[in-house]
Order: C-alpha cells, then sequence, then structure tokens
C-alpha cells in the first residue's frame, strides 16, 4: 500500500486566522493542504477563491491540494494554478469534457484529479486515468463540512481501488467528507491512502493529536479496533 497521506480541510479553519491555522496544520504533522472551493452553483454554498490560496502561499510549504465545486471549471484553472495550486482536482459534472480538462490541467504542470460525488458512478473516471494522479471519493454530499460519513460507499471505494490496481498506475486514492475516528479505519480497509479532514482536525484543540490519530487509524484499522470495510457488526 502507499504511504497514508493526511490532508486537512481549511474549509473548517477560523477564517479570521486563516495563515496561523495554516501553519498550525503543517506544524502538526499534515502532508497536505485541501482548499474547498465553492461557487453557490455547482454546490450550494459559497467559500473562497484564487485570491486566498495566492495570499496563503508563502505562509506555508504544504503543497495546496485544491477541491473546485465550480461550474464552468475550465476557465479557472488556469488561475488557480498561478496562485498556487499542486493539484487540481475537478468534478465530471462541472464541464463538457472531463479529458479535457484534465489535459488542460497537466498542461499547467499540476497534478491533476477526479472527485466522484456520492451517486457518480465509479465508470465515470475509468477511460480518464492515465491522465489522473488521485481519484478522491466524495464520502458526504459535496458543499458543507461536519456532515456524516456515508458508509455505503466502502464498497465503492474498493471497486476504485481495484480500478487503481488494474491500471498499475501510482494513482492516489482520496476519501473526502466525515473522516474522522471511526470511519478513517474503514475507508482505509477499503483501499484509500489520502484522508481529507476537516471538522476531525480543526474542529479539535490539538492537531497534531487528531493527524496522529488519523494517520494511526488509517495505517492500521484492525488495531484500531475497527470492523473491516463492509463487515457487519456480530
Ligand atoms: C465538502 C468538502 C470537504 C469538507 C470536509 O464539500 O469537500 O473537504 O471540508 O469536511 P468534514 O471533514 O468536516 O466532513
Ligand atoms: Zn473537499
Amino acid at each position: 500500500m502507499p504511504r497514508i497521506e493526511i490532508a486537512p480541510s481549511l474549509l473548517a479553519a477560523d477564517f479570521a486566522r486563516l495563515a496561523e491555522e495554516v501553519a498550525a496544520v503543517e506544524a502538526a504533522g499534515a502532508d497536505w493542504l485541501h482548499l474547498d472551493v465553492m461557487d453557490g452553483r455547482f454546490v450550494p454554498n459559497i467559500s473562497f477563491g484564487p485570491l486566498v490560496l495566492r495570499a496563503l502561499r508563502p505562509h506555508t510549504r504544504l503543497p495546496f491540494d485544491v477541491h473546485l465545486m465550480i461550474e464552468p471549471v475550465d476557465p479557472f484553472l488556469a488561475e488557480f494554478a498561478a496562485a498556487g495550486a499542486d493539484r487540481i482536482l475537478i468534478h465530471p459534472e462541472s464541464g463538457p469534457h472531463l479529458h479535457r480538462s484534465l489535459q488542460a490541467i497537466r498542461a499547467l504542470g499540476k497534478q491533476a484529479g477526479v472527485v466522484l460525488n456520492p451517486a457518480t458512478p465509479v465508470e465515470a473516471v475509468a477511460w480518464v486515468l492515465d491522465l489522473v494522479d488521485t481519484v478522491l471519493m466524495m464520502t458526504v454530499n459535496p458543499g458543507f463540512g461536519g456532515q456524516a460519513f456515508l458508509s455505503l460507499q466502502l464498497p465503492k471505494i474498493a471497486a476504485v481501488r481495484a480500478m487503481i490496481a488494474a491500471s498499475g498506475r501510482p494513482i492516489r486514492l482520496a476519501v473526502d467528507g466525515g473522516i474522522a475516528p471511526g470511519t478513517a479505519g474503514p475507508a482505509a480497509a477499503a483501499g484509500a491512502d489520502t484522508f481529507i479532514a476537516g471538522s476531525a482536525v480543526f474542529g479539535t484543540r490539538d492537531y497534531a493529536h487528531a493527524i496522529a490519530g488519523l494517520r494511526a487509524e488509517a495505517t492500521d484499522p484492525a488495531r484500531a479496533g475497527l470492523p473491516p470495510a463492509g463487515g457487519k457488526p456480530d
């Protein structure tokens, strides 16, 4: 299995102290900073845009994992790349030609990811895997932090893990939404290797403890006393 990576989602941070919050999760052992960009159209919420990325970029060495929940997405890819994105994640529903959008992200010199909503079939990513560095599985409906993990997505995570294995490419498999103690383990057992967590990091007092806890549970779900993915409780 690839190395476990933890990406705190800035959406749950204190927006009046963003630079401090980013420095704090970097010091606490985060691997990536996840930035949720929402337009009030693709999802029913508005967050922030490239100006915030640009403002934060000098304040951290963490790579920026930029989750674009906007439509249309194509006109803004270059702007997010220039603002400091290292990986740009897009939804198949946010433009007419997913393959072309991924080519555009690659042409900008950035890693590219595809995000699958809970109801989006895994086949949506099957024929573009050669352009993809990350598949991100939404384990809530996109738009808000603090929602409950949808455990019906666990078999879907396993299906994408099998698809990635068959591709032979080193594609990361991320989960986003409701990732916390008790859900990181089952997601890891199903095949996830990258864990995006907003409330479960920024909603706690000790970010280092929260990140270490998620990493430990994801690294060894059995030792955390969790049931295997898809397993039924006795
Ligand atoms: C939701 C976002 C998530 C969100 C997760 O649309 O994609 O990244 O911040 O928040 P939690 O971890 O609180 O569910
Ligand atoms: Zn996200």
